[in-house]
């Protein structure tokens, strides 16, 4: 090799010009790759929404299945639809923390530690012959170590849990994140939630009896994860959360 070719300003420019290529062969794939993200993440969230509701079929593509669920926002406060908004378009977590569309809770309410809510919520419904049969609700709490995102599905009576399941959460394999366990989510379907108009649908430490209609087992060794999903779903549930749009639904409003 020439001494020349190991000149100090030849290898800065061949450096420069490595960094130049590599820079722009990552930005090209992120820009070209991000449509294709994009609808992934979509399709992902649709199989978790369709899980939750238990009619996820793996035979069949996530978009067909997803043809039957409308997507609609409510009024957290009233509990009405929402028209005039692009319900596909909106993203309910970052309208949370977007002060004009966001709630600041009481200390006394913030029961799943959340700080913020969105005013408006995404809701999935599946419905039939004009009659609600699935009502698919998106929940979030903080757990041990982080907040656990999820959906609970409700049966047409706006009280019969017909499923749950968290797509997001950072807690331990083998302890919090048993929550993604599916004989431990198989439990919830059938459960009730409400007795009279409180919120009774709860986790029990050391198992619920199997009789008990509102009681799923605590997680056993994670009891703050099972706190924080017990809380989570008691805030949902309560007048803070979705019970205005329920009640409009029990009561044929909606
Ligand atoms: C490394 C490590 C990870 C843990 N992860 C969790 C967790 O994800 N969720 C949880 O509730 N408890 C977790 N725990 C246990 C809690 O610290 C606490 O002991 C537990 O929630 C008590 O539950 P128990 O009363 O059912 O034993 C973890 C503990 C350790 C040492």
């Amino acid at each position: 090799m020439s001494s020349s070719n190991e000149s100090i300003q030849k290898t800065v420019t061949v450096a420069l010009l490595l960094c130049l290529v590599c820079s722009v062969v990552v930005s090209a794939s992120a820009v070209i790759l991000r449509p294709a993200q994009a609808v992934n993440e979509q399709a992902n969230m649709q199989m978790n929404i369709l899980q939750a509701a238990g009619l996820y079929d793996p035979k069949q593509t996530v978009q067909e299945q997803f043809e039957l669920v409308s997507t609609r926002l409510v009024n957290l406060e009233t509990g009405e639809f929402v028209e005039g908004m692009d319900a596909d378009g909106y993203d309910q977590r970052k309208a949370a923390k977007d002060p004009s569309m966001n709630r600041v809770l009481s200390g006394e309410e913030d029961i799943a530690l959340i700080k913020r809510q969105a005013k408006v919520a995404k809701i999935y419904l599946i419905e039939s012959g004009g009659n609600i049969e699935k009502i698919i609700l998106p929940i979030h709490g903080y757990g041990l170590w982080s907040t656990l995102y999820g959906f609970m599905a409700l049966e047409g009576d706006a009280n019969t849990v017909a499923g749950l399941g968290f797509y997001e959460h950072a807690e331990t394999p083998g302890l919090g994140g048993e929550v993604d366990n599916p004989n431990w989510k198989a439990q919830w379907a059938g459960k009730q939630v409400y007795d009279g108009d409180a919120v009774a649908l709860r986790l029990v430490k050391g198992g619920a009896d199997r009789s008990d209609s509102y009681g799923v087992d605590g997680l056993s060794g994670a009891t703050i994860t099972s706190r924080g999903v017990d809380n989570l779903v008691k805030f949902w549930m309560s007048e803070a959360g979705f019970k205005p749009f329920l009640d409009n639904v029990k009561q044929g409003r909606i």
